[in-house]
């Protein structure tokens, strides 16, 4: 029978090809287990060495390019039932499951970002779990939740890989029953079956192109830094996250955590609210919306990303010459912790035992990492310009004499000096 004129042959082909996908990358992350060791001191190196193996490092190459591919098809999928108002009773499950999906396809694609443990994967999961810090009431349990502690250690990688393996995988066999029903109520000509196969070849092709990147181990600095570029599959979620901090820095939650789930949970109702489906120029509108909105994210925060192809570049300006920089001056530091309580930067930023916010990094040994009082001088002016697509707000307004005192105060903080008074 042809395909009618309500996007059939298009459903069909994308939710055949997302199924047939992940069942394979259920299949191969089976096989991936097998060489993977999730000990902490191990990840990295077993990776490493799966890499290395012709047909393994296929098999990695693969994982890592069919999920980007898997995220990609995904919201296609959402944008197709969207514009043919494929969201009724009647196709209840099409758009379930196309919400499903594009759920548990960034859950298995953030969960198993962190399992190969490079520097990278550490402090994306460390940021990560700080912006779920930011939520009310329920913050900072998440933050510890997620992490099974107050950085990234061997029970992070416990608990996601269990997530990743465990969990995803019992959710998409869940939703897979009633959603291959309904596709398989659904006939189309004969082309459109093959897209499953197309899209494996895609996959294919990055994985021998380009391989899966792995990048240098994750050191003691890496465990609770935030100081990383955001992957390309948050970039929506990056976005947002800008947007609600620059109305107030309180707020990151709602633009990371709120606005999303209240769009996919919105979504699922359309069935339960509207039998025949979406009126069709609301869908198209929100096709647009959705459209315009990724378009403005990809010009705004597009050069901030992690590129998807290597991993070696970490937040720009995190390593800084060696220098000798002179002895501490304490009066000035003295005024900088004034004026660190005063600016609120206890409100984000935790220095050793002191203060409980967790949004911005312990500063408690920030001056091990750097002495170079321009250097922090730079960071509370713009500090994009040492971490690109960070949260931090900018200090600029406080003037040159403060920010001067702010910078000898956090220099002063070394785990081998005594803090500044
Ligand atoms: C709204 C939250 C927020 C506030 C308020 C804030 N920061 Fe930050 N800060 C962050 C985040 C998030 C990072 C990590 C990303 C980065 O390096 O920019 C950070 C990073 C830093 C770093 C770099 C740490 C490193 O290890 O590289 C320094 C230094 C710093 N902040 C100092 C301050 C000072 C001083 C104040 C107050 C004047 C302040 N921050 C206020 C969120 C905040």
């Amino acid at each position: 029978m042809a395909a009618r004129n309500n996007g059939d042959g298009l459903v069909v082909a994308l939710g055949l090809s997302l199924w047939t996908l992940l069942g394979l990358q259920v299949l191969i992350g089976v096989l991936l287990s097998t060489q993977y060791s999730s000990a902490i001191g191990e990840a990295h190196g077993s990776v490493a060495a799966i890499g290395r193996g012709g047909f393994w490092g296929f098999l990695a190459g693969f994982h890592y390019w069919g999920s980007a591919v898997t995220i990609l098809l995904a919201g296609l999928n959402l944008a197709v039932l969207l514009w043919y108002g494929r969201n009724g009773w009647d196709s209840r499950w099409l758009w379930w499951g196309a919400i499903g999906i594009a759920v548990i396809a960034v859950m298995f694609q953030m969960t198993g970002n962190l399992l190969p443990g490079s520097a990278h994967d550490v402090r994306t999961a460390f940021k990560e779990a700080s912006i779920a810090s930011a939520a009310p009431v329920m913050g900072r349990q998440l933050f510890e939740a997620t992490l099974g502690g107050i950085e990234v250690g061997q029970s992070t990688f416990d608990r996601w890989y269990f997530a990743h393996r465990f969990a995803a995988s019992a959710l998409l066999i869940l939703l897979a029953i009633p959603c291959l029903r309904a596709a398989l109520r659904l006939r189309v000509s004969g082309l459109w079956r093959w897209a499953p196969v197309a899209v494996i070849v895609v996959g294919a092709a990055l994985a021998v192109g380009y391989g899966a990147p792995h990048g240098p181990t994750a050191g003691a600095e890496d465990f609770a830094s935030q100081a990383v570029k955001p992957m390309w599959y948050v970039l929506p979620m990056h976005a947002l996250l800008n947007i609600s901090l620059s109305v107030n820095p309180s707020l990151s939650w709602v633009g990371a955590m709120l606005l999303p789930a209240l769009g996919f949970g919105s979504f699922a109702l359309v069935p339960l609210l509207w039998r025949k489906g979406l009126p069709a120029v609301f869908g198209r509108l929100a096709l647009l919306a959705g459209t315009a909105m990724m378009v403005f994210a990809v010009l705004t925060y597009g050069q901030q990303l992690q590129s998807p192809f290597s991993e070696t570049a970490m937040a720009e300006g995190d390593a800084e010459p060696a220098g000798d920089f002179g002895q501490i001056d304490t009066a000035l530091a003295k005024v900088g912790r004034e004026e660190f309580l005063e600016a609120g930067c206890l409100g984000c930023h935790s220095v050793g035992g002191e203060g409980l916010a967790v949004t911005g990094p312990n500063l408690g040994h920030v001056g091990d990492e750097h002495q170079d009082p321009d250097w922090f001088v730079e960071k509370l002016r713009d500090p994009a310009s040492k971490s690109p697509g960070t949260t931090m707000p900018s200090f600029a307004d406080l003037g040159d004499e403060k920010l001067r005192a702010l910078a000898e105060y956090l220099r002063s903080l070394r785990a081998s000096d005594e803090p500044a008074p």
